[in-house]
This record gives structure tokens, sequence and C-alpha cells, in this order.
């Protein structure tokens, strides 16, 4: 069985709460039942984090560089700011989904750029919890 690495990043803990007019009212909880059902179907094995921590995400990456087939990541704030977690998809080699529920070009300015995206095989966003259904789905695809 394949198995897939889903990272959820900083304050996604509080997603339901979070924000709701931005975020949407479905916890993360619930996102991870629905990619759990999605993996389940497709049999592929998923191992779910999330962290507040750029060090602690970078290290989830690189030693899983030999473990996971994909990688499906919301990297939160450390979109806009993390060179770190940018190099560590680059040095893993693990074909990464880039997921976010809001469209970042839509947003304030500071999140109209990723410096994940050129480093991910595809991001999709701006679907809310959907995007990480369809970024799960799209992974299992490529991999
Ligand atoms: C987000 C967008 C980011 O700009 C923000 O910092 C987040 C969530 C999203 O999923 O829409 O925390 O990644």
């Amino acid at each position: 069985m394949k198995k897939i690495l889903v990272i959820h990043g900083p304050n996604l803990n509080l997603l339901g709460q979070r924000e709701p007019a931005v975020y949407g009212k479905v916890s993360l909880r619930q996102i991870n039942a629905a990619l759990k059902k999605i993996a389940h179907n497709r049999k592929v094995n998923l191992t779910i984090k999330q962290s507040n921590h750029e060090g602690k995400i970078v290290d989830l990456i690189t030693k899983g560089r030999n473990i996971y087939a994909g990688l499906l990541i919301n990297p939160a704030g450390y979109t806009h700011t993390s060179v770190a977690i940018r190099d560590a998809i680059a040095a893993s080699g693990i074909p990464t989904v880039e997921v976010h529920l809001s469209n970042i070009y839509s947003r304030e300015e500071f999140r109209q750029k990723s410096l994940i995206s050129p480093v991910a095989k595809a991001a999709i966003l701006g679907f809310g919890p959907k995007s990480y259904t369809l970024g799960l789905e799209a992974l299992i695809d490529l991999i």
C-alpha cells in the first residue's frame, strides 16, 4: 500500500472556530475524516500531522523522504514565508500537492505569493475543505 503524508500547518488546528467567514465552519477533524474515507476507498495509507512549528514540519518532510510516495500539504502561514519548508520539499523529492482553503490570490497582497508552489507538482485552492479532498484524489492519481 502506498503511503501518503498529510501536513496541516500552523493554526489549522483551530479550523471551524478560526475566522469562520474566511475558513468556514468545518473542523480539522471533519476534514481528516473525509481524507481517511478517500484513502480507504483508494487503498492508500495516510499519515496525518498538524504542527504549528516550522522545524517540526521540515523534519516530517525530510525524514519522510524514503517512506512516503506523496505529500499533501497546507503550509498555512508558512506558505508565504518558509524557504526552509520549500527546501525540505525540494530535498525530499516527494511529489507534493499544495492545498489552501481560501484563494490566496484574491486576498491580502502578502498572501499572494507562495514559496511552496514552485516545488509542488500542483496547487488546489479556494474550494474550502474540498481543496483537500480534490488534492488527495489528484495526488493519488499522480503517484
Ligand atoms: C491558508 C491561507 C494562508 O494564507 C493562511 O495563513 C492560512 C490558511 C488557507 O488554507 O487558505 O493559515 O493556507
